[in-house]
């Protein structure tokens, strides 16, 4: 334990190493500074104790998250990927009732994350694309069929917003499919007043820096059973049966299943707690941020419709994670030029997660089979759109103005 005095004076210091860092209001970066002295302090705390890997610290924090989101169990791992890839590998696992087998079917929207296809790919499972919703970037709910072998869907909340979970639950009980809920992207939305995350079989998350929360690297998985729960729990580290309810208490040394190490460390649980326990600020913050960039741009004397933004889906109480912009027509020739521009200038910018994910090489590689035609709205997102971020303080004037002005020189491109 930091005595108080310790504690004021390592306070102090980190204090003074933020306020040397801070960044200028001429300047827009994805990532903005964001560890509070709290976090730090709290991640100071468990590196001084000499007890950095997983224990105590990461229980709590699982914990927590379970009361947080709603969901019976919570379990922490040290990324969104490898929260991904244990789910996909529990799947297919013997040991899981009606498991996945080799060569059945998953849907997943074609603007999708690296992590959230291959760790089911390398499962030998088959991805079935679906093309998205051009209002909120999501899976189209209406596009959703199934194949002979269909069994899952891989649905991904696209920075904080979220396909209508209402026709998508309809579909995944007629059809009798897992549902995987990667909501890397979107702790702390709430569809209906109920988290995303919560309503599938499994929902993943991410901690990794620039998300809702972060704790540098970090991630979360949520499930609603026992069984599958302590099955992750095994697969987590190793696949032994050691810190299970119903473990082998003579022997530490008893592997029950096949396994990875996908551990945290309790030094990254605690910065993540710390960072969940003010979430609701950020979000609110962050929606705060959205509307004051959104109106000052287009009540700004140069608005000449060169954007659309993208908006929350029905029912959705959005949790933000950055903010995408469809280039208009008029303005797109500029794309290329404009967003080099942008960021020689101070305004980071980045693609919407990876664009239509199927024109990525390692696509062509594994030789998916599909119709160009099929996914013209995914193709429109790569084309037209591109990312910043949002700070989750509130921003000052001269930072949105600076930022207003930047975003609309396209005009002069
Ligand atoms: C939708 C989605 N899934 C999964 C991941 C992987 O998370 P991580 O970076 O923590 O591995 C990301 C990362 O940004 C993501 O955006």
């Amino acid at each position: 334990m930091i005595s108080k005095k310790d504690a004021k004076f390592l306070e102090a210091i980190i204090t003074k190493l933020n306020k040397n860092s801070l960044k200028s209001s001429n300047n827009y970066p994805l990532l903005e500074k964001g560890f509070s002295n709290e976090d730090i302090m709290s991640g100071i705390e468990v590196l001084l104790s000499g007890k950095i890997t997983m224990s105590d610290i990461t229980r709590k924090f699982e914990n927590y998250f379970s009361k947080f989101v709603g969901s019976k169990y919570s379990l922490m791992v040290n990324s969104g990927s490898s929260a991904n890839l244990l789910v996909a590998f529990a799947l297919v696992n013997p040991k899981k009732k009606n498991r996945l087998k080799v060569g059945d079917k998953f849907i997943i929207p074609a603007v999708c994350w690296s992590t959230s296809l291959w760790p089911l790919v390398q499962c030998g499972l088959k991805p079935q694309f679906v093309d998205v919703n051009i209002n909120n970037f999501c899976i189209d709910e209406n596009l959703l069929k199934k194949e002979n072998r269909t069994k899952a869907i891989m649905n991904i909340h696209i920075l904080g917003n979220s396909a209508n979970m209402d026709k998508l639950l309809k579909f995944i009980k007629s059809n009798q499919m897992y549902l995987i809920e990667d909501t890397c992207e979107a702790l702390g939305s709430k569809f209906k007043s109920k988290y995303l995350g919560t309503f599938g079989d499994f929902g993943t998350y991410s901690f990794y820096y620039s998300h809702q929360i972060t704790s540098g690297e970090g991630g979360m998985i949520v499930c609603k059973t026992k069984e599958d729960y302590d099955l992750l729990h095994t697969m987590r580290a190793h696949g032994w049966d050691r810190g299970l309810k119903k473990s082998n208490k003579k022997n530490n040394f008893n592997f029950i299943n096949s396994g990875f190490n996908l551990r945290p460390m309790d030094v990254t649980a605690a910065i993540g707690l710390s960072q969940l326990k003010r979430l609701n600020k950020m979000i609110i913050s962050r929606s705060k941020n959205r509307k004051l960039i959104v109106n000052n741009i287009k009540n700004h004397k140069n608005w000449n419709n060169q954007y659309t933004f993208f908006e929350q889906n029905e029912n959705l109480d959005p949790s933000w994670f950055g903010l995408p912009l469809l280039i208009n027509q008029k303005y797109l020739n500029q794309k290329e030029k404009f967003l080099k521009y942008l960021n020689g200038n101070g305004v980071e910018t980045r693609p919407i997660l990876s664009g239509n994910f199927l024109n990525q090489p390692s696509c062509k590689l594994y030789k998916f089979k599909y119709k160009k035609e099929d996914f013209k709205v995914s193709q429109e997102i790569e084309d037209r759109g591109f990312f910043i971020g949002l700070p989750t303080k509130d921003m000052s004037v001269s930072t949105l103005n600076f930022l207003t002005d930047k975003l609309l020189k396209i005009a002069n491109y």
